[in-house]
């Protein structure tokens, strides 16, 4: 019988000739398909795949999901499980070094994080020139790029000390960057951060401490916004993670690679979603006119926000533990009444042959902006809150990018099919 080989045979039909490639890890090197030539100038076959699709751009050990079974793990270890024992800063530890802390280590790690949550008082003077309905995601994208100028040092991105320094700054000031975002655009005075509060609580402090003298977080609030940053923290190459690689990549600094992901996130098909799903609830406004909705939906007349994903073709793990957590929340915080239209455009949605055929189901965002709100977070703070999560993942992913030897500066070919070369009439003959 003959024996199994893990590869490819490919037989180019323009010239008769057969070429066997290597299949390591379910992939072919697209590089490998270049020896396929006509003349032998050519540059050889690409492949073509807008949007990535079916490309794997780098190999990580950080994040892994099977969208098929519903399954998110990082560095192994299952969503659920680090949701339930585990607190955002022992996460944002594992992603970035690969095993979760143990007890000095996270002391040492925390007390990091907790020196490095003030921002230089010059920051606060750049937020001061936003306009008063700035977006608070545009001056939080605007304020992480304006760290690099702080920091020039974390040009060095060889050298893990400065690394290890920009963990702890973009970690550490993220939160403060997010609540004087939300200060300035209600014209209150910015709340130093409080380091013996937890990372969450102290979040939570910074944005609505008024004139008490010591704001005390909520535990339940305060456990569950930490927990939807894990929820948050890593989702391997999506769209913001791909930037932060794509731009460090060009050995930018990583305050300004950041910067970039945050931009990407920005973006109402990714982390602005969950602002779209609470402003769909909204114009929804009752259970009633939700088969008209979806009839809208099935029409092609908008999408149905927060539902359908890329990588999941069944519930996103992360959508079930919020749904959960949303239960805790609402009996501290009453009930979001959107809840109930959310609940019932799932029900309805989940029965529907249009959206069952193409395996759409609720995602990370469909009921975290339920909970945000719930919370008294405004709407446009929803991606800020998903960029304080994220900043763990991006750092993770993106020193994993520098310290792969074979990744460089990320650089994709286009198929031409533009005008062949012509002269330039001057501009009287035009
Ligand atoms: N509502 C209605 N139809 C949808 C939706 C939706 N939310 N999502 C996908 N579809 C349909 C498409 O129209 C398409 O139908 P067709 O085959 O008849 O043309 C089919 O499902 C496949 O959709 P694509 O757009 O090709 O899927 P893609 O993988 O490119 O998009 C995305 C994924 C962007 C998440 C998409 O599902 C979407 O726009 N969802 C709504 C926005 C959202 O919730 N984004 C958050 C994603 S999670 C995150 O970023 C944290």
């Amino acid at each position: 019988m003959e024996t199994k080989r893990s590869t490819l045979t490919i037989t180019d039909n323009r010239t008769g000739k057969q070429y066997e490639l290597p299949i390591e890890n379910e992939t072919i090197r697209a590089n490998d398909l270049r020896q396929m030539k006509v003349n032998p100038d050519d540059f050889g076959i690409m492949t073509y795949d807008p949007a990535y699709m079916a490309t794997a751009s780098c190999k990580s050990t950080i994040t892994f999901i099977d969208g098929d079974k519903g399954i998110l793990r990082y560095r192994g270890y299952p969503i659920e499980q680090l949701a339930e024992k585990c607190s955002y800063l022992e996460v944002a530890y594992l992603l970035l070094f690969g095993e979760l802390p143990n007890k000095a280590q996270l002391e040492e790690w925390t007390a990091h994080i907790t020196t490095h949550t003030f921002v230089h008082e010059n920051l606060k003077k750049l937020m001061d020139g936003f306009h008063y309905d700035a977006h608070p995601m545009g001056m939080f994208v605007s304020t992480v790029a304006a760290l690099s100028t702080f920091y020039p040092g974390a040009k060095k991105i060889s050298d893990p000390t400065e690394r290890a320094m920009t963990f702890y700054r973009l970690i550490g000031k993220a939160p403060t960057l997010a609540a004087f975002a939300y200060r300035h655009s209600v014209g209150m005075p910015y709340v130093h951060p409080d380091n013996e509060l937890s990372y969450a609580g102290n979040f939570l402090s910074m944005m609505y401490k008024v004139a008490e003298p010591k704001y005390k977080p909520n535990p339940v609030l305060e456990h569950a916004l930490d927990v939807l940053y894990i929820l948050h923290a890593d989702h391997e190459q999506n769209c913001s993670t791909s930037a932060m690689r794509g731009v460090g990549s060009s050995q930018v600094d990583p305050y300004s690679a950041a910067a970039a992901a945050s931009a990407a996130l920005y973006g109402p098909l990714h982390g602005g979603a969950n602002e779209a799903v609470l402003r769909m609830l909204d114009e929804i406004g009752t259970k009633e006119k939700i088969p008209a909705f979806i009839k809208e939906v099935k029409e092609g007349k908008g999408r149905l926000m927060g539902f359908g994903h890329r990588v999941y073709k069944n519930y996103d793990p992360r959508a079930s533990i919020i749904k959960r957590l949303a239960d805790q929340v609402f009996e501290v915080t009453g009930r979001n009444p959107k809840l109930d239209i959310a609940l019932e455009l799932e029900r309805i949605a989940l029965q529907d042959d249009y959206f069952v055929k193409r395996k759409l189901y609720p995602n990370v965002d469909f009921y975290s902006g339920l909970i945000y709100q719930a919370m008294k977070f405004p709407v446009d703070m929803f991606p800020v809150l998903f960029a304080i999560g994220r900043m763990s993942g991006w750092l993770a992913q993106w020193q994993e990018l520098l310290l792969d030897p074979e990744q460089k500066i990320a650089r994709p070919r286009q198929v031409y099919l533009g005008k062949g070369a012509r002269d330039v009439p001057m501009l009287s003959q035009r």
